[in-house]
């Protein structure tokens, strides 16, 4: 599925000095302000449909992430996970029909993605979509742009993503190709994670990042992650993966398990090692 390139650069959008900016003034002045403020980030009941289609997939939603959490979903495929990914940063390809979403005090339901990204949320896509004629370095001058409001240079760009790049393992000349064109899925995954590096996000929401990586590569991905928390130890992370591998790297402060749209169970790294061991027969039963 194509997403339009509006979508794809504002969802990048942070941070500090955007709240200088009018429109996300608007926002903050229009939500309703909760107590709780090491809260980052919350759903309650959230439902959401295709705009085109009547059928609900996310089917009511529950989810808190404090500052400095890290989430794992996991979910079989189909489930609904990459739709509440998307329906998080308002992807003009869904409807939320019931339900709010809270971040950092406001209710940022009806916030469009640029408003959104602006605030801090950020996602790494699943299939990160290939934009011929668009460098991955003008990309990401753009959507720093969007979400910080700095208009850096190619030269202070590419001296920033410098490091990064090469603690990612990618060649220095990546940042001159264009956005995912003929980039390999490992490639594309590790790209992703270098973007959230550069636009600093206060939630990160990463889907399935570790798919199509070779065992080296989701090593370095999973550092390159450690790394960005370190950097900043309040980013809260949602983490979409099916597999265990990236939750041993990065050690979840919670699981969930997602089935038909809805979240059936919520634990620790135990539940992802059941998951290993029965599969979700177990859990798909809780839906019915
Ligand atoms: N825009 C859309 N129009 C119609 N159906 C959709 C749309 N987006 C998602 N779906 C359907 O909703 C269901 C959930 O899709 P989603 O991509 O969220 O699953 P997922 O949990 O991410 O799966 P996977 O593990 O395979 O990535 C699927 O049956 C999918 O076909
Ligand atoms: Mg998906």
């Amino acid at each position: 599925m194509s997403q339009p390139l509006r979508y794809l650069v504002t969802r990048d959008a942070t941070g500090g000095q955007l709240r200088n900016c009018s429109t996300y003034y608007h926002y903050r002045r229009s939500a309703n302000t909760l107590t709780d403020v090491s809260e980052l980030f919350r759903i309650e009941d959230l439902h959401a449909k295709p705009i085109e289609g009547d059928t609900e997939i996310l089917r009511g939603i529950d989810l808190a992430v404090q500052a400095g959490e890290i989430h794992a979903i996991m979910g079989p495929n189909g489930s609904g996970k990459s739709t509440l990914a998307s329906t998080l940063l308002a992807s003009p390809e869904y409807e939320v029909t019931r339900g709010r979403i809270f971040y950092q005090g406001d209710d940022i339901t009806d916030w469009p993605t640029d408003v959104r990204a602006k605030a801090g949320i950020f996602l790494a896509f699943q299939y990160p979509q290939e934009i011929p004629g668009v460098s991955v370095i003008q990309f990401l001058r753009q959507a720093l742009s969007a979400r910080k409001g700095i208009d850096l240079s190619i030269l202070e760009l590419r001296l920033s993503t410098m490091g990064w790049m090469k603690r990612l393992g990618m060649d220095s000349g990546f940042v001159d190709r264009y956005l995912n064109e003929g980039f390999s899925g490992g490639e594309k995954k590790r790209n992703e994670i270098m973007q959230m590096a550069i636009l600093e996000p206060e939630l990160a929401i990463l889907d399935e990042t570790d798919s199509g990586l070779d065992v080296d590569a989701l090593r370095t991905v999973a550092k390159g992650i450690r790394e960005v928390k370190a950097d900043r130890p309040n980013l809260g992370i949602v983490l979409i993966t099916h597999y265990q591998r990236l939750l041993d790297e990065l050690a979840p402060d919670y699981v969930h398990i997602l089935v038909d749209g809805r979240i059936v169970a919520s634990g620790g790294m135990e539940l992802a090692a059941e998951l290993e061991r029965d599969g979700y027969e177990a859990f798909r039963s809780v839906t019915q």
